[in-house]
């Protein structure tokens, strides 16, 4: 695992933006996978930015959801994919029909959830992976206590992550839905490239537990130990609470020019 610090929340959203700007780049048929919630909107705003400056160009990608609520109308705001739309894939040019989410209005829901893991691989699988984290340790919406070999599936959210979430409905915990659709831990294990960004001083605690902690169920960050090429980018708010916070500034101070993130 790589962690890389910056001065603050900006600095890491430039970085993160980096790192898929150039997976879209490179690849003839980039395959993104996007995280809702507050932490990744920065490196967001720096891609559009990139969009309208021509400086990149995503009509050739398309994108996959981390996860999404149960249960909400599908033009409410918040549901996930709304909220990625607004926030994202309309403001650049990744053809809206090759966003793709799982099916929570389905009936058959773990039929939906098989279906959307093979429809995963059957693009090929995912390039880069951004993920947020959660005051509980939770990556995608998988609460402590799941399976790190998990696949997509129902989840129940605790009744934290519902309070933290509460920001998004009017600070009503109660409109926030309590069952969602979550990539699971093995299937988020199976992409190429792990990019987690996590900025202010909230998010210290699980940022020390997923990168120095040991590999737990309880918290489902930690599984990123796992992964071959996860990379976290952290501002120095949430890199507080790293015992190894000046060796990752002096690794990352003194990358060889070839060895890029
Ligand atoms: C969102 C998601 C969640 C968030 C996490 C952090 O798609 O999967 O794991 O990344 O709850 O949320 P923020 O970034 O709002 O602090």
């Amino acid at each position: 695992m790589e962690v890389v610090i910056t001065r603050d929340a900006d600095a890491a959203a430039e970085v993160v933006a980096s790192v898929v700007a150039r997976a879209i780049r490179d690849r003839p048929a980039p395959v993104i996978g996007l995280a809702t919630g507050s932490s990744p909107l920065g490196a967001y705003r720096r891609l559009i930015e990139r969009y309208e400056a021509g400086e990149l160009t995503a009509a050739h990608a398309s994108a996959v959801l981390l996860d999404e609520y149960v249960g909400l109308p599908a033009d409410h705001p918040e549901a996930y994919r709304a909220f990625i739309r607004r926030e994202f894939v309309d403001l650049i040019d990744l053809p809206t029909e090759r966003l793709f989410g799982p099916d929570v209005t389905s009936d058959d829901l773990p039929d939906a959830c098989r279906r959307y893991d093979r429809l995963i691989a059957d693009l090929g699988g995912v390039d880069v992976q951004l993920l947020g984290i959660g005051g509980d340790g939770h990556i995608g919406f998988n609460e402590p206590g799941s399976s790190l070999a998990s696949r997509t599936r129902i989840k129940t959210l605790t009744d934290t992550t519902r309070s933290d979430n509460a920001r998004f409905f009017e600070d009503d915990e109660y409109d926030v839905p309590r069952h969602v659709v979550t990539q699971g831990l093995g299937t988020i294990l199976e992409a190429r490239h792990l990019l987690m960004i996590a900025t202010g001083d909230g998010k210290a605690e699980p940022i020390a537990r997923a990168v120095e902690g040991p590999l737990a169920a309880m918290c489902p960050a930690s599984v990123l130990q796992l992964h071959p090429h996860a990379t976290v980018v952290v501002d120095d708010a949430a890199a507080a609470g790293l015992q190894l916070a000046d060796y990752y500034r002096e690794a990352y101070a003194h990358k060889p020019d070839w060895q890029s993130l």
